[in-house]
Order: structure tokens, then C-alpha cells, then sequence
């Protein structure tokens, strides 16, 4: 309270600012650090955030942050009046029965909810005595993932209100050695590009950001609640050219593989573009921008498709023609002249792309089809489980599908999981005015093919995640991770077997590479054996049906609690003193129809009952089973 009234009064307009300074009265964040490790592309975060209730009345404390989506919680607790208050992750079906027991007693729920395309809001609360103080600490996890060349680790910093003692720390450790670095994000510009500190030297980097709390008022974005913005940290590894970096410790590995100096594979691209009724206007202007500058970076010995659908299909050319520039111009001209009407016909639509490819074989080439639709199957065959079988029928492994659902409109699970059974991968393009460059984007990830066919052997290595993967691409990472037979670093040997440009490859390179970093203490490894192992046991739920949907489901469950990571199967169940409301953390579900729109600002997603004591935190979306961040490891990285 004092300090907030000497800047008032140095700024002078007491009157003014002192009514619209909220809570500043009654509650304080004193401290406020968020502590980011990443050691081998694996990030865990720690946010600490210390609060005291400066009021004669005891006050519910917010404690409100946003995460990646990526992310697993991993450990949320609380320390109030001399005690830990550990939450606890559980089953979900179990945690959701202890909510609503709570609930039934007049309790509440608290959640995660999607915000934006990239995070998810944690959000809980706890009543706090008069004159005590809470500390919060929310741990999260994920593994980096290497898109265009580079990893990006985002730091959302939104206190709500300016902190005297606020810290972001993040250090960085790859032994492969740490390329560069740079520091992005809207919390890296202007009056805060002063409170950044990066420190580099070969394996190891550190970013501070301590910015005051004048610099926290005054910042873009920032305001009198202070902060609200991210902190995006880039960089990227050194590489050798040859099986990459492979990390072992306590009976566990974890391997990175991206060899860059291999020539590119000349592709064969069919895109098949929606132009249906509901992508009339900006979309389908941002789709003719994109197009035309994808069409502008195929290579010479390229060779390309491009048809439109609306309830009925448009060629451009009937068969797949080279990518030279007549052919080029005249493939510009039409995508300037796609115009939206009628119906989306998607089967139709697919199978004719993939009889282009199929139609068109060629030596030492890789071929992908991309979809791009903004709606449901409304035209032709519309049963979505017959589309998939017909897409797979005629696909039949020897190509991948990326499906691209552009706005809010469209199934995405529908989509993802045609892109799953077709070996590729589905994104969402966000509405919005760079959703053109969001696009390119995609397509400049599989732009440049490197590999296809990859093969990734471990003699004496057991439990692993996926090893096959029928595409590498310029820029993207392959991770697998798993388990050394009886931990004998002697007889495990990795080797990867794959097909590049003229030839067929073996990468080996053992004794160079294999360093053990381990003791039983360190089980960082281990961690990243498990979260991947989950994420791909959660795709594998989306593509099974039958037994083999509830084995995969059980044995992500397991898993998820062994490593207590929050996934769309388990809930954190928040602990708190006795006799105070439960809260039930969620993970939320990308892509289904619910799904929140991107906000720049915090979205309250729910029914707030404020006079009673129920405060039920529901998003409509958020108590569903799957995730959007897919294909952990699949090239293609999101
Ligand atoms: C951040 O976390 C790491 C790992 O837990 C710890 O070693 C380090 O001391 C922490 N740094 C700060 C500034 O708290
Ligand atoms: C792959 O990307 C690297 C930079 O990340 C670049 O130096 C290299 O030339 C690219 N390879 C091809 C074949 O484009
Ligand atoms: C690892 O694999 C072995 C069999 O190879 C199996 O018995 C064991 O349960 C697996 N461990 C985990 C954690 O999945
Ligand atoms: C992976 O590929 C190899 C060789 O191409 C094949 O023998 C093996 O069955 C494949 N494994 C899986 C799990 O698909
Ligand atoms: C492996 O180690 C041996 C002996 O230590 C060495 O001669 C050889 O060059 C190494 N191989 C590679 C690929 O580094």
C-alpha cells in the first residue's frame, strides 16, 4: 500500500490512478519467479508467485497463469501458514467424482482452459487469513520441438499487477553445444529490452529478465496491472552430420536426430484447396496470398497439383505437371481467380489428389498431399468414418495427408485423425490477419524433404516410442526415446537406416556419440522417455477403436500418473486447507467445436456464480479426453 501510493504521487495524479488501481489495497504479490531448465530440449518451468493478504479480513486469493498448450503440469502446491499443501493427480473420472462431490456440498471446481493458439490458462484459488501470505508453485514440462530450425520456449508473464521482486530465470544446457540464441517476444521490446541479461558460452545459456517495476508499467502492452506478454526464448543446437545426439542416463535414452547437409528430394505436391461457400472473403483471399507465394518457393524439379473443390472438383491440370515457371504462371493466374461457393465435397476432393499422386509415380521423389478446408464434409459422401477409409484405401501408406483446418468451423478431430492414418499430421490455421503467413509457414516445414523411409534401429534398447517415420524434413527433429536392456550401455547400439536423395544411408557412429550422463538422481531422461511414450499413447487412442483403444488408454493413464502429468486422462485435484473449496484441474481439449476462440486477453470461459459458494469454472471443452498437440514425433512439429 505505500509503496503504491509514493508512485502515485510521484506521478502525480493521485486522484485519478488511485481509483483505478484494483485490489492494490487489499492483496499483494510481493514476489513473483518463474524458473525455466531446459537440459537436452526438455524445458520444466517452475512459477513461484508469494502473495499477502494486506487486509483485516481474510480475502480468496487468485493464483492465474498461462502455460503451452505442449505442456504437461507435472506438481502444483501451495504453502499457507507454516504448511505444504501438495495437489495430487489423479484419474480423471476420479478427480471429477471428488468435484462433484464438492460441488453437491457447495464447493467449486477450478480448471485449465485453452486460451489463444498457443497456452492454456491454470487458474485456482485459496482463502487467505488477514494479514497472512500464500506461496503458489505450479510445475510444468515439455519437450521442445525443432520447427524450421529452430526450438522456441514461450514464457507467458501476466501477474496482474506490477511485482516488486519479479524474475524470469531460464537456463539452458545441450551438450551438442548451443548454436545461438535470441530472445523474442513482446516482452523483449522497448522499455523491457533493458532488464534482459543473456549469457552464452558453448553448452550453456542463461536469460534473466528482471525488469522493475517502472519498466513493468510502462512497457507495450503493459499498463497499470503490469505485465502481459510473452518472453520467447530461440535457439538451436550444433549438429553433426551423422546419427545426432544421443543422451543416456539411469537405464534410459533419449535421441535427437537432424542431419542437415543431405540434399533435398525433389517433391511432387498436390494441393487441394477449399472453396467452398464459408471461405468467401478474407480466408480465401489469404489462401490465394499463400498460395501464390508457396508456388512462387517450389523448386525446379518440383512437380505439382493444384485442384479447388467446392460440391464439385476443379483442376487446374488434370495430372501433376513441373514446376517451371510457364507452368508456374500459369498455376498463379488460376489460384488469383479461386472464388467461394457452394458445398465441400472433402472425399471427392482427397481421393482425386491422391489419384494424381498415384498416377504419377517418379524415382527418387516424395510426394505429400495438403488439405486445406474450413468446414465439415457437407457434399458427396459425408460420413466422415467412410471418408477416412476411402482417403486411407487409396493412399495406402505410400504418401502422407496434411490436413490444414483453417478457423473455428471445422471437426478437427475428424481431420486429425485422417491426417494420423495417412502417416501425416493436422494443424490448425488460426482466423486472423496473418493467417496467410501461417500457411506458408506450414508448407515451408515440409518444403524440403531430406530423408523418407527412416528407420531408427536400437539393438539392446527396449519400450521405445515410435521408430519408423516415412519423411524428414530440412529443419524438423526426430526424437525417439526408451528403455537399455538391463541398462547395458555396452551392447546398446543405435543405427539409423533410411533413404536420402540417390541412395540408401546408414547412420552409425556409436562411441562418438553416446555420452551417459547418469546417475539414479538424474531421471530427466526417464521423464522424457515417459511424456513422449503418453503423447504418442494419446494419438494412438484417437486412431484405435476396440481393445486396442482401451489397452493404449490404460497404459497412458498409468504412465500419466507414475510421472503425475496432467494429460486430457488425468486431473490435478488441488489440496487445499480444510473446510475450503476443491478445485479440479482439467486439461483442456484443442480443436473440438467449443473450443475458445484466440483472445488477446484473458477469457473468462464460464458461469461465475459469485454470491453462493459454488464457482464452477467449466469449459464446455475442457473435460474431453483429447489434446491437440499431436505427433510429438513426426517431423512436422507444430
Ligand atoms: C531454478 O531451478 C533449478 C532447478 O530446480 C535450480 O537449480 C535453480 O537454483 C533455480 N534457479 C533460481 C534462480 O531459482
Ligand atoms: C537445411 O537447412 C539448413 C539450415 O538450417 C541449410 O543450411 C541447408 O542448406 C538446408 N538444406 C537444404 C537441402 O535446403
Ligand atoms: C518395458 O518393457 C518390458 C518388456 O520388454 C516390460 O516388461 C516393462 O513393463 C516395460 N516397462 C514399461 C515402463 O513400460
Ligand atoms: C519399421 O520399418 C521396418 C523396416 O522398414 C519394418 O521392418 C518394421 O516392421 C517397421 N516397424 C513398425 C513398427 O512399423
Ligand atoms: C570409435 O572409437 C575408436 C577407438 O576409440 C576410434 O578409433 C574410432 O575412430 C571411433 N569411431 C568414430 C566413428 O568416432
Amino acid at each position: 500500500m505505500e509503496r503504491a501510493v509514493v508512485q502515485v504521487t510521484l506521478f502525480g495524479l493521485l486522484l485519478v490512478l488511485a481509483s483505478t488501481l484494483p485490489n492494490k489495497d487489499d492483496w499483494n504479490i510481493y514476489s513473483f519467479h518463474i524458473n525455466s531448465t531446459v537440459t537436452s530440449r526438455y524445458a520444466t518451468t517452475v512459477i513461484t508467485s508469494r502473495v499477502a493478504n494486506r487486509m483485516d479480513d481474510s480475502k480468496e486469493i487468485e493464483f492465474q497463469v498461462r502455460i503451452p498448450k505442449n505442456a504437461f503440469i507435472s506438481k502444483f502446491r501451495m504453502f499457507i501458514d507454516g504448511q505444504w499443501y501438495d495437489g495430487v493427480v489423479k484419474r480423471k473420472e476420479k478427480a471429477q467424482q471428488q468435484y462433484t462431490e464438492a460441488v453437491s456440498r457447495g464447493q467449486s471446481a477450478g480448471l485449465v482452459s485453452s486460451v489463444g493458439r498457443t497456452l492454456e490458462e491454470f487458474k485456482t484459488s485459496v482463502t487467505v487469513a488477514a494479514h497472512k501470505k500464500v506461496t503458489f508453485e505450479l510445475t510444468y514440462e515439455e519437450l521442445l520441438k525443432r520447427k524450421l530450425g529452430k526450438y522456441e520456449l514461450q514464457i507467458h508473464a501476466r501477474p496482474m499487477q506490477p511485482v516488486k521482486d519479479f524474475k524470469v530465470d531460464v537456463y539452458i544446457n545441450e551438450k551438442a553445444g548451443i548454436n545461438f540464441i535470441e530472445v523474442k517476444g513482446g516482452l523483449s521490446t522497448k522499455a523491457l529490452a533493458n532488464a534482459i541479461t543473456r549469457t552464452h558460452a558453448d553448452k550453456q545459456a542463461w536469460v534473466y529478465f528482471y525488469p522493475t517495476e517502472d519498466q513493468q508499467k510502462t512497457c507495450d502492452g503493459c499498463g497499470e496491472q503490469g505485465m502481459n506478454g510473452d518472453l520467447v526464448i530461440v535457439y538451436d543446437v550444433n549438429r553433426d552430420t551423422s546419427l545426432g545426439d544421443i543422451k543416456t542416463s539411469a537405464g534410459y535414452f533419449v535421441h535427437h536426430f537432424a542431419p542437415s547437409s543431405l540434399s533435398r528430394i525433389p517433391k511432387n505436391v498436390v494441393f487441394v484447396i477449399d472453396q467452398s461457400g464459408s471461405m468467401s472473403g478474407r480466408k480465401m483471399q489469404q489462401t490465394r496470398i499463400a498460395l501464390i507465394h508457396i508456388l512462387n518457393d517450389l523448386a525446379e524439379d518440383d512437380h505439382f497439383g493444384l485442384i479447388t473443390f467446392d460440391s464439385s472438383i476443379f483442376h487446374w491440370k488434370r495430372e501433376l505437371v513441373q514446376a517451371n515457371k510457364k507452368n508456374l504462371e500459369s498455376a498463379k493466374t488460376f489460384a488469383q481467380n479461386i472464388q467461394a461457393r457452394g458445398a465441400t465435397d472433402i472425399n471427392a476432393a482427397v481421393l482425386e489428389g491422391a489419384r494424381m499422386l498415384n498416377a504419377h509415380p517418379r524415382e527418387g521423389s516424395v510426394s505429400i498431399v495438403i488439405l486445406l478446408t474450413d468446414g465439415d464434409p457437407t457434399s458427396g459422401e459425408t460420413n466422415l468414418e467412410q471418408i477416412q477409409s476411402n482417403v486411407r484405401r487409396d493412399i495406402a501408406d505410400k504418401f502422407p495427408l496434411y490436413c490444414l483446418g483453417f478457423g473455428h468451423d471445422v471437426n478437427f478431430e475428424f481431420l486429425e485423425k485422417m491426417s494420423l492414418q495417412n502417416n501425416g499430421v493436422a494443424r490448425r490455421i488460426y482466423e486472423d490477419s496473418d493467417a496467410d503467413l501461417q500457411l506458408k509457414g506450414f508448407y515451408d516445414e515440409v518444403a524440403t524433404p531430406l530423408l523418407t523411409d527412416v528407420t531408427m534401429i536400437y539393438n539392446g534398447g527396449t519400450n521405445l516410442t515410435q521408430t519408423n517415420f516415412s519423411q524428414y524434413y530440412n529443419g524438423s527433429e526426430i526424437v525417439v526415446a526408451g528403455q537399455i536392456t538391463d541398462n547395458d550401455i555396452e551392447t546398446f547400439t543405435p543405427q539409423v537406416v533410411a533413404i536420402s536423395r540417390d541412395r540408401r544411408v546408414t547412420f552409425s557412429n556409436t562411441n562418438a556419440t553416446v555420452e551417459y550422463t547418469g546417475t539414479d538422481f538424474d531421471s530427466h531422461v526417464q521423464r522424457v522417455w515417459a511424456y513422449l511414450t503418453v503423447k504418442q499413447l494419446l494419438e494412438k487412442e484417437l486412431l484405435f477403436s476396440g481393445p486396442e483403444k482401451k489397452n493404449v488408454k490404460k497404459e497412458a493413464l498409468e504412465l500419466s500418473l507414475k510421472y503425475s502429468f496432467v494429460t486430457p486422462l488425468t486431473s490435478m485435484v488441488v489440496t487445499k486447507p480444510l473446510g475450503e473449496k476443491t478445485d479440479v484441474l482439467h486439461k483442456p481439449k484443442e480443436g473440438g467445436p467449443t473450443q475458445a476462440r484466440p483472445s488477446p486477453v484473458g477469457h473468462r470461459p464460464s458461469a461465475r456464480t459469485r454470491n453462493g459458494k459454488t464457482r464452477l469454472l467449466a469449459h464446455p471443452g475442457s473435460f474431453s479426453r483429447k489434446q491437440h498437440k499431436r505427433y510429438q514425433n513426426k517431423f512436422i512439429n507444430y
